[in-house]
């Protein structure tokens, strides 16, 4: 039998604007889908609004819309992890399915909204909450369900990558670039969450946590944003053949050297557990990653036995969002309307009594390869010390580029080295920036051959 399903919005922003737009176009194919009817009965909403149809009812107390008998289902776009959580915590205790696009709140407190959401038996869905439209939670929790996944690598902040793409390939301003992306919707609130890497590690936690079954540990995720990349930078490294790209890397680390896992060079000292991290990276022109551009994000997923797959869309913006937001609102139909109550996929796609203490490893312990680049007195021997300090650490060189540009007798230094313990690097750099023919910091891009 047909029902009427009752929505509220917490929330009119570009998501909460685009769910209402969503539903304004598409709203006979969900009927369609779902067999029932989809009302939205309430918004949260600060101020009163002219533009919203009559008939939904404008709210600014957020608490008795998640508590309202007139709904069934709350989503909360608002963002932010003070009023949101206590919302989501009342709609749960409540009894009502949350639908939420808030991936700061979820890796910082997901572990407890999500254990009170079992014990109310109520589900709380967050397709939106990472890479945008693309329904890489869906994937992970449920299409590669039989798989043993090994690692995943991704381009998973729109604005950070609209912004590098716009500065490689224009040479635009950073600055005028973030501008367009907070006009077209695509930034945080603080869009230093997305520049400096923070949005990327909330995104990272939670596809790590489903992808190895292990608690949500924001926390331990090492965390390097776009700002320090400079033009010049990005300029050597394609010279070399290569693109820097921001790029978040969830990895199962094994103590043997095993085929599948990322970058293991034969005789690494490595150590055994899960390493999170978010950072610009070099990878090759030629490796799909490389030429996702704009605002699109991507996701690139190692498993067992399925291999590589890739998944690529739209990572922000009122559609893409909204499109995730509205799939986890049909799944729920489903449930709401099914008559045995359905299935249920755990929250963190693993039983939460299921969870593994694997720990996480910190940044020295993982393995890549890196761009140095480094200013030297353009005098001789120079190079072969620094040359020496990589050999004596056993750090095998792949390239090397000198750069005839001349600046107060210095000039640049690029190398580029194959995979090596990120502390055995550290060990090395130290030892090159001692030397006295090197002036300022090195410059450090990590590098994987994502090919
Ligand atoms: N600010 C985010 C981004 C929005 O640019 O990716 C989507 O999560």
């Amino acid at each position: 039998m047909s029902k009427s399903i009752k929505l509220a919005i917490l929330g009119l922003g570009t998501v909460g604007t685009g769910v209402l737009r969503l539903l304004e176009d598409n709203l006979a194919e969900l009927k369609r889908r779902s067999g029932h009817d989809i009302i939205i009965t309430e918004v949260g909403t600060r101020r009163q609004r002219d533009d919203i149809n009559p008939s939904i009812q404008q709210n600014s107390d957020l608490m008795a819309i998640a508590a309202s008998d007139n709904v069934d289902i709350v989503i909360e776009v608002m963002g932010g992890q003070t009023v949101a959580k206590d919302v989501i915590i009342h709609a749960i205790k409540q009894g009502k399915h949350v639908v939420t696009a808030n991936k700061a709140l979820l890796a910082e407190h997901g572990n407890e909204i999500f254990a009170l959401a079992e014990k109310h038996h109520v589900h709380v869905a967050y397709e939106a909450a990472v890479a945008g439209g693309i329904p890489i939670i869906k994937v992970l929790r449920e299409a590669l369900a039989a798989n043993n996944i090994e690692w995943l690598t991704g381009i998973i902040n729109g604005t950070g990558n609209f912004i590098m793409t716009e500065m490689r390939d224009k040479g635009r301003d950073f600055d005028d670039v973030l501008h367009e992306a907070q006009a077209l919707g695509y930034a945080e609130a603080d869009p230093t969450f997305d520049v400096e890497g923070i949005d990327a590690a909330h995104k990272l936690a939670l596809l790590a946590s489903i992808a190895f079954g292990i608690p949500l540990q924001f926390d331990k995720v090492y965390c390097e944003g776009i700002t320090d990349i400079t033009l010049q930078d990005v300029t050597y490294a394609e010279e070399l053949g290569y693109r820097i790209k921001h790029l978040g890397f969830a990895v199962r680390r094994y103590d043997t050297a095993n085929g599948d896992s990322l970058d293991m060079p034969s005789l690494a000292q490595t150590a055994t557990g899960i390493e999170l991290r978010v950072h610009p990276t070099l990878i090759p022109e030629n490796a799909l990653l490389a030429n996702v551009n704009g605002v699109k994000n991507a996701v690139l997923v190692n498993s067992h036995p399925l291999g590589q797959t890739l998944y690529y869309g739209d990572g922000a913006g009122a559609g893409a969002t909204a499109s995730a937001v509205m799939a986890d609102v049909m799944d729920l139909i489903r449930v709401l309307t099914a008559t045995n109550h359905g299935h249920h996929v755990p929250h963190l796609a693993f039983m939460p009594d299921a969870l593994a203490d694997t720990p996480i490893l910190a940044i020295d312990h993982i393995v890549t390869g890196y761009y140095l680049r480094l200013q030297a007195d353009d005098t001789p021997g120079v190079l072969a010390g620094v040359t020496g300090i990589l050999s004596e650490a056993g750090i095998n060189i792949d390239a090397i580029l000198q750069k005839p540009v001349h600046q107060k007798g210095q000039v640049p230094i690029i190398i580029l080295t194959l995979p090596v313990v990120e502390s055995q690097m550290n060990v090395a750099i130290n030892k090159i920036e001692a030397l006295a023919a090197i002036h300022s910091k090195v410059v450090r891009i990590r590098l994987h051959d994502l090919t």
